[in-house]
């Protein structure tokens, strides 16, 4: 009975739900109503949103990420994403405003019970190259923390470390793993892991590469959804900042996630809705939203590059990337550094 509680709290759980998102997008930009859309964005204030603080734990502490590459990866992709993860909590020296730790600021708006703020110090303390594909091409959602297990156990000669105290590890996996619900219902989940299978508690993520198997869905807005029959409501297919569909698509995913695992970790601290199997979470309340004015399939007002790429955020070591918004909690609507007001 524990056991399929638990399976049905993890099958519930913390989904991006950029599908009906990007339904409701589609749906907007051929001129029907998206009722999910009206639901999900609030780029203006709004006082339906029931955000509310449930008394648990934010991660408050300085935060050692471990990256698990999973499957087959280029070095271009991996680089994408772990200068994204040092843009995060770069000094200001490295990247002109609006840049990505600009973005985080709004994130570290959250607090616990004791008052510590969400961290804005995030250290990439490991990588595990599972290049063997150690539970095969197919993944459940319970097999992520098989992962896990796998990357930290002793007998692995390049193993990371299970660190319970201020660890997260993000599970990435590759253009050719399928993963039980990628690209039906989420492109990205987060969650915390059982100690009967890795032996402690511990916060993760998952993302998958997103530019091959739904990146209309996963990749949004570098690529858009087949059936929207539409590109954009006239606006047309956004070129990716570092030229990678499918690693771009999943930086947005990643910030999101990695929003979202900060202000709710195990999912008992920042959420909106009455159901904690179910919840609402803080970048979930802005999906699509990416600069001023978005809704409608339009993200909002963002830069272009020389190429005509599309970002809205600078990252460390000259990258650009474009990033969601996410709720702020003392203006009460979605917000990015590149707001035009
Ligand atoms: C911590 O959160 C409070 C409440 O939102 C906010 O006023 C304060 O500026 C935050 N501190 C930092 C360092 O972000």
């Amino acid at each position: 009975m524990q056991k399929n509680r638990w399976i049905e709290l993890l099958l519930l759980c913390i989904c991006l739900l950029r599908f009906a998102s990007m339904a409701a997008a589609a749906a907007a930009a051929l001129g029907r109503s998206g009722e999910l859309g009206e639901e999900k964005n609030f780029e203006g204030s709004s006082d339906l949103v029931d955000l509310q603080y449930h008394m648990g734990p934010v991660l408050a502490s300085p935060v050692n990420v471990y990256i698990i590459w999973y499957g087959r990866w280029n070095q271009n992709q991996q680089a994408t994403i772990r200068d994204f993860i040092y843009s995060l909590s770069a000094p200001p020296s490295s990247a002109s405003y609006p840049s990505v730790a600009d973005w985080w600021r709004t994130v570290r708006l959250y607090t616990d019970q004791t008052g510590s703020n969400i961290t804005g110090n995030f250290v990439l303390s490991g990588e595990f190259y599972d290049y063997k594909y150690s539970h095969g091409g197919y993944l459940s959602r319970l097999d992520i923390q098989s992962v896990i297990k796998n990357s930290v156990a002793a007998s692995n000669p390049h193993a990371l470390p299970l660190n319970p105290h201020d660890g997260l590890y993000l599970v990435l996996t590759s253009a050719d793993v399928r993963v039980q619900d990628f690209c039906r219902a989420v492109c990205g989940f987060h969650y915390f892991t059982f100690p009967t299978i890795v032996g402690v508690t511990v916060p993760y993520a998952w993302v998958g590469y997103s530019g091959t198997q739904c990146p209309g869905m996963c990749a949004y807005p570098f690529a858009w959804p087949k059936y929207s029959g539409s590109t954009n409501g006239g606006h047309g297919i956004m070129k990716p900042p570092n030229g990678d569909v499918g690693a771009e698509g999943m930086i947005s995913v990643i910030a999101h996630e990695l929003a979202e695992v900060s202000s709710n970790p195990l999912v008992n601290a920042w959420y909106a809705g009455d159901d904690p199997t179910a919840p609402t979470e803080i970048a979930d309340l802005c999906l699509g939203v990416y600069g001023s004015g978005a809704g409608g399939g339009y993200v909002g007002a963002v830069s272009k590059d020389a190429w005509g790429s599309g970002y809205n955020l600078n990252g460390a070591k000259g990258r650009k990337y474009l990033v969601q918004w996410v709720w702020n909690p003392v203006s009460r609507r979605c917000y990015g550094p590149n707001a035009l007001d």
